[in-house]
């Protein structure tokens, strides 16, 4: 029997996961149908509760709805809780197991597909919301040199800070400081989690906040070479990525959740990529 699984947002024309996923399925030879879910705000609960009914086996989750899913969820993943948000549920009998691959999936792409290791390396993080609090755990498993969060709200950045020497279980330092305390300070990595990329805007940063040979990474994906981006390319930085290969990562460990089996991301990467330029 074919097995379903769903993207539950509002709205959800724009979902990528439906073509990733059914590509997935299609290289890795599992039987599944995958489509998209509009559910009616605040009716997120009996949406989902439908389709579990009718069968359905997971969903990936997006906005407007990450935290109906959190507080949905009946049995909740480390990074989950860390990140106070759900992108992945898995429906067993009465059970709701809930991820979020979001960070992982950065990481993966990070280092796997784009060659950039952060064992130590100084990273930078511009931005102190969802996005970041997802971003931090895997990031710190890998090992930076440090960790800093910079946000235009100081307090939150420091929030987030303190959330993450919490679970930091090696020994990595982490900051979390305003634009203006960065005071010429360079990263061998940056990338912008706020969601400033998405109004066209530019996060208040020097460009002397990049260091000679630096990766520049916006999570955002298929907006081309956004403000962030060209504001690197103006520090000389040469290495830039969107979240393109973040979004494909992230998909490919639910998908090895579900089924089983770890889908190549390469020919989706390519399919999605839309050039920097
Ligand atoms: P998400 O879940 O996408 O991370 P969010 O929780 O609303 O979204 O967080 C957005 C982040 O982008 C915040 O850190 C926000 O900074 P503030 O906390 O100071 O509001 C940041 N942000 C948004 N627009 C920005 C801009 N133009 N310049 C700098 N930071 C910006």
């Amino acid at each position: 029997m074919t097995d379903r699984y769903a993207v539950i947002g509002n709205p959800i024309e724009q979902s990528k996961s439906p073509l990733i996923h059914t590509a997935f399925a299609q290289v890795t030879g599992q039987d599944l149908a995958y489509t998209k879910v509009l559910s009616p705000l605040g009716e997120f609960a009996a949406t989902v509760d439908a389709f579990r009914a009718a069968g359905g086996r997971g969903m990936n989750v997006t906005a407007p709805f990450k935290l109906d899913a959190f507080a949905y969820a009946t049995d909740l993943a480390p990074s989950a809780q860390l990140a106070g948000a759900v992108n992945a549920m898995k429906f067993e009998g009465d059970k709701v197991f809930a991820e979020n691959f979001d960070g992982v999936g950065l990481v993966r792409d990070v280092v796997h597909n784009l060659g950039c290791p952060l064992k130590g390396r100084k990273v930078l993080v511009l931005g102190a919301g969802g996005a970041t609090r997802g971003a931090l755990l895997p990031i710190l498993a890998q090992g930076p040199a440090e960790l800093v969060i910079v946000n235009r709200t100081v307090s939150k950045a420091q929030e987030l800070a303190a959330i993450a020497q919490t679970q930091n279980t090696g020994s990595v330092p982490v900051r979390g400081i305003g634009y203006d305390d960065l005071q010429g300070e360079a990263f061998d990595v940056v990338f912008n989690a706020t969601s400033a990329s998405l109004t066209a805007q530019v996060p208040p940063l020097s460009i002397s906040a990049f260091a000679q040979d630096a990766l520049a990474y916006e999570l955002a994906y298929g907006k081309g070479l956004t403000p962030f981006l060209k504001l690197a390319q103006q520090a000389g930085v040469t290495r830039l990525a969107d979240g393109v290969g973040m979004l494909a990562e992230q998909a490919a460990e639910a998908f090895l959740w579900w089924r089983g089996v770890r889908p190549d991301t390469r020919a989706v990467i390519h399919t999605l990529t839309v050039p920097l330029v």
